[in-house]
């Protein structure tokens, strides 16, 4: 709804000129820090979960843990970590991705995503596409279906909903808050 839309946006600090000058960061510590809105946005990203007809739910590490491992105890389905690389003992499926200088990798234990499953991917925030386009790449070499792709935040000037286009399909990009 409108009224969670504005609590959830209300929560998230504006911290300029981090990590660097020109960059405008978004702090969700404050939401995280308030337990009305942690709570509303759990309950808004798990019925995402039931809309989309998820029966996992991956998180990027590792913000997105913080949102999508309560999601999915919400929602009633499992969650599964996608790490960066070096971090997951087991048989991993790994895909790697671009940042603003050089290449970083994602992994996730191969066992964790059936071909039966469903995936829902949640993360904190869509930038450039880069970390949720690599984690949705995957999701399907694991022979997973995608339900979605979900957001807290989407930074629309930064044209990552264009860029995930081709990964998703025809799967939804829910984004709880734009800017
Ligand atoms: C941030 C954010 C998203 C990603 C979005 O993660 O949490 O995962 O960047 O950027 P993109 O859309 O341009 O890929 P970051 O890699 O900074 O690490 P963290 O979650 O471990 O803090
Ligand atoms: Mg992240």
């Amino acid at each position: 709804s409108d009224g969670v839309r504005e609590l959830l946006l209300s929560r998230i600090r504006d911290v300029a000129d981090y990590p660097k000058p020109g960059v405008m960061f978004k702090d969700i510590t404050p939401l995280l820090a308030d337990p009305e809105a942690f709570s509303a946005l759990t309950d808004t990203l798990a019925a995402l979960c039931v809309r989309h007809g998820a029966t996992k739910v991956v998180g990027l590490e590792a913000r997105g843990f913080i949102l999508a491992a309560p999601a999915a105890v919400r929602a009633g389905l499992g969650f599964i970590p996608v790490r960066k690389a070096g971090k997951l003992p087991g048989a991993t499926l790994s895909q790697s991705y671009e940042l603003e200088y050089g290449t970083a990798e994602m992994e996730v234990h191969a066992e964790d995503v059936s071909d039966a499953d469903r995936v829902l991917v949640i993360d904190d925030v869509l930038a450039t596409g880069g970390t949720a386009e690599a984690s949705l790449q995957l999701v399907r070499r694991a022979g997973a279906q995608v339900a979605g792709v979900a957001v807290l935040l989407e930074l629309g000037f930064l044209g990552g909903r264009a860029r995930l286009e081709p990964a998703l399909k025809d799967a939804p990009l829910e984004a709880l808050v734009t800017v």
